[in-house]
């Protein structure tokens, strides 16, 4: 089974290729030019997405060294991300599929990051997944490939956005969450304590009281306090952070007692994370699957290994598949 994966959802644009079970090729080109505006700028991720895709899906090819002929399907990313840096991906997936009459699979970002972690790690079931990103904060039990029961949800802000909103009014670059990660790695997560919002209520996820707590600290104890002791101040933000998901993880694992747990998506590249995650795993006594750090953020063997699975039981879609900005 060979499959190509393409992802464009935001601001990387990512081309890998899927082999009988070995990713041999994932490259990815990320957009630097938003850093100065400290977001992404959805009209100028998709002109960037237009301008590397074909160098990138050339270069997926020549490293793996595969043809688009050789191809059993082309798995792109469908949503939900910007419609507009979706498209892009989307066209050229069609063109290719058109030109070399290839089966077509529009790919959910948000599974796809579930399951990149079987490039890793056995295919097994079910496992509960906590997926962490920039766009979502999800609990979700999966007892087969594609039945996803949602345990909880993001209600405002996702785990990634807090990093990154508390990252950029404490001064630092955007995306924020890694180097608050690196940070934090010489702070105190004691520092002080920030609240751990919801966590006696349900499954569900609020991040944007930390956010307001955040902002509030920062101005009364002011901007040289602040950048004096920002490693600590992060070590306590990311303490906050991660103490709420795994704390959530746990009770999701009374309601679906499983022997599988797994990490997903940008956050899960998180070294406290990773850490009370396999932790908790330890003291369980359950399998616990985190991806490597190359797989968690945006990248396209995510893409090209969900597609292998649908593949498998010929989910194909039609040329007249469209983009979908959010999941309803
Ligand atoms: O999954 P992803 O690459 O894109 C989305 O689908 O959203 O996630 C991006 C998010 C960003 O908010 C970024 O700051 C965060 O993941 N992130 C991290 C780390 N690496 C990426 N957050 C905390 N610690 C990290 N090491
Ligand atoms: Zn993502």
């Amino acid at each position: 089974m060979i499959v190509l994966g393409i992802e464009s959802s935001c601001d990387e644009t990512a081309a890998a290729v899927y082999v009988d079970g070995e990713i041999l090729s994932n490259v990815i080109a990320s957009q630097s030019i938003h850093e100065q505006f400290g977001g992404v700028v959805p009209e100028l991720a998709s002109r960037a997405h237009h301008k590397t895709i074909w160098k990138t899906v050339s270069q997926a090819f020549e490293e793996a060294g595969v043809k688009p002929e050789d191809l059993d399907a082309i798995a792109v990313a469908q949503g939900p991300g910007l419609l507009g840096s979706l498209l892009v991906g989307l066209s050229f997936a069609k063109g290719l599929a058109l030109s070399y009459d290839k089966p077509l699979i529009g790919i959910n970002h948000i599974d796809a990051h579930l399951y990149a972690n079987f490039i890793e790690h056995d295919e097994i079931y079910p496992f509960l997944g906590l997926i962490v990103s920039g766009g979502h904060t999800r609990l979700v039990y999966v007892d087969e490939p594609f039945n996803h029961e949602i345990l909880g949800d993001t209600r405002d802000d996702a785990a990634g956005e807090a990093f990154d909103k508390i990252g950029k009014l404490l001064g630092l670059p955007y995306p924020a969450g890694p180097v608050m990660d690196k940070m934090s790695q010489s702070g105190n997560p004691e520092f002080h304590k920030f609240p751990r919002s919801m966590v006696n209520k349900g499954l569900d996820f609020s991040f944007s009281g930390l956010k307001t707590s955040a902002l509030y600290y920062s101005q009364k104890k002011g901007e040289a306090f602040v950048q004096e002791n920002l490693n600590d101040i992060c070590a306590s933000v990311s303490a906050a952070i991660t103490d709420v998901l795994t704390i959530k993880l746990e009770k999701a694992l009374k309601k679906r007692p499983v022997k599988h747990i797994m990490l997903a998506g940008g956050v899960s590249a998180n070294s406290m994370l990773r850490e009370k995650v396999s932790k908790l795993a330890e003291k369980k006594g359950l399998n616990v699957m985190i991806p490597s750090i190359e797989y968690c953020t945006d990248n396209a063997a995510m893409i090209a290994i969900t597609g292998a699975l649908k593949a498998r039981d010929k989910q194909f879609d039609g040329l007249d598949m469209k983009p979908y900005a959010r999941v309803s």
